[in-house]
């Protein structure tokens, strides 16, 4: 469930009426709305009630310092991939104890901010960065608290290109390799063995996938332990899929998830951390267009919007799909007709949705893209020269930009012309 709901025919953010927004900060733009953000990190918190827990929001998925600071501010911890999402968090005031650091190719400016600024952990992806981290620590006369990642090569189920779990993926230490790898951890000078990693992939709709994982990791925890590693720390990592299309079945619910994690781990006496990032933060965003053209072409006809692409690129890159829907309300029963949904951009691939049934739309009107909060705004660029779109947050009948649309002059004046041009 979210909160962008229609209200006497009109779509609302919360209590805003979605067209409100857009008279005041013009079209296209992302909305979020806070109550959602909350709902879905409480739904996380009351599935794993009873085993000692760290939410961390996967702030990949959507990094904007309001939404990062309303998290917080709940309690959560955040999985940063980067020295510049770790300087967000920061910024954004959460304290280090409460971030992991994610990703393959950690650098050493990175590894340094983050020891000299605080940390809860690396999650660390091979043995060289292993070596890298270890000796980065040292020189700073600090140790840094570690797990593995591992990779237990079980096929997550969902789209390939976010897929991470098998062994052909560059994620993780292959499992068989653990014993190694552990071993020369805890011979390093700079490093303190805590736990153990896992994260098989992103919108996963089943969890058997899930489930294959957390039982290797539960078998490699007491293996490890028989060695003598203090493994008192499990990441999970993130993936719990959303319900992009209403219309299907929806994916397991994060009760059902939290069950699965107590069921498989909750004996280990671990303290467990995860990383959810779409499914708090994607269903608490939508992006909203206005309709430019409505065009007739040889037997279909175009719905010409002016978001495009660069502004929410899930569709072009991953074929997927988000939910379209007028911000006026249909009225029940009208009809509908197909419409190809594009973008401004030139390029084939600025194609929204084909064939998609619409209800009657005009040019002027409003159509929102539901479930975009997630990978949206932070995978968005300014391709065609087109400016990053504003981001616009809700709380109850209040609304703000939370960044906002940068003017062509910002964007052209980046650029330096040097003097022999
Ligand atoms: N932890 C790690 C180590 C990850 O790599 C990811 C996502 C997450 C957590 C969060 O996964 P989530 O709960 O959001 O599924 N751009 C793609 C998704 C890429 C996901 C990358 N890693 C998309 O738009 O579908």
């Amino acid at each position: 469930m979210d909160h962008f709901l229609y209200r006497d025919g009109i779509l609302h953010a919360e209590d805003v009426p979605v067209p409100r927004i857009a008279a005041s900060v013009g079209t296209p733009f992302y909305v979020y709305s806070t109550a959602t953000l909350t709902r879905h990190y409480h739904l996380f918190k009351d599935a794993l009630v009873g085993i000692d827990n760290l939410v961390c929001f996967a702030m990949k998925s959507n990094s904007n310092q309001a939404v990062i600071a309303h998290l917080a501010g709940l309690g959560a911890g955040m999985d940063v991939v980067s020295g510049g999402e770790y300087a967000r968090a920061r910024a954004a005031g959460v304290p280090g104890d409460r971030i992991v650091f994610s990703g393959v190719g950690k650098t050493e400016n990175e590894m340094r901010a983050a020891l000299t600024g605080g940390i809860r952990q690396f999650n660390v992806e091979s043995e060289p960065e292993l070596d890298r981290l270890s000796a980065v620590a040292t020189s700073l006369g600090l140790t840094a608290p570690i797990t593995v990642r591992v990779n237990p090569d079980v096929d997550a189920k969902t789209h390939e290109k976010i897929a991470t779990g098998k062994s052909d993926n560059k994620f993780g230490i292959p499992i068989s390799r653990a014993d190694a790898v552990y071993a020369h951890a805890a011979a390093l000078p700079g490093i303190e063995v805590v736990g153990i990693d896992v994260h098989i992939g992103s919108q996963l709709t089943d969890l058997a996938p899930f489930e294959a994982a957390y039982q290797k990791v539960r078998d490699l925890t007491l293996h490890l332990r028989a060695q003598g590693h203090a493994i008192r720390r499990l990441d999970l990592g993130g993936g719990l899929g959303i319900p992009y299309e209403r219309s299907n079945t929806a994916p397991p619910l994060p009760t059902e998830y939290g069950a699965l994690i107590k069921r498989v781990v909750g004996d280990l006496d671990v303290e467990v951390e995860i990383e959810p990032g779409r499914l708090i933060s994607g269903n608490a965003g939508i992006l909203v267009a206005g309709v430019i053209y409505v065009k007739q072409g040889e037997g279909r006809d175009f719905l010409i919007l002016d978001a495009a692409m660069n502004d929410l690129i899930r569709p072009a890159m991953y074929g997927a799909w988000h939910d379209i829907v007028p911000v006026v309300e249909p009225e029940v029963g009208v009809d509908q007709a197909p419409y190809d949904i594009v973008g401004p951009v030139c390029e084939t691939g600025d194609t929204f949705a084909k064939s998609r049934p619409m209800p009657p739309v005009a040019p002027g009107d409003l159509v929102a893209f539901r479930s975009a909060g997630a990978y949206g705004a932070v995978m968005a660029s300014e391709y065609n020269t087109r400016p990053l779109i504003p981001e616009v947050m809700v709380k109850n009948e209040h609304f703000a930009v939370i960044r906002p649309r940068p003017t062509f002059d910002e964007i052209i004046n980046r650029d330096i012309v040097p003097e022999w041009v």
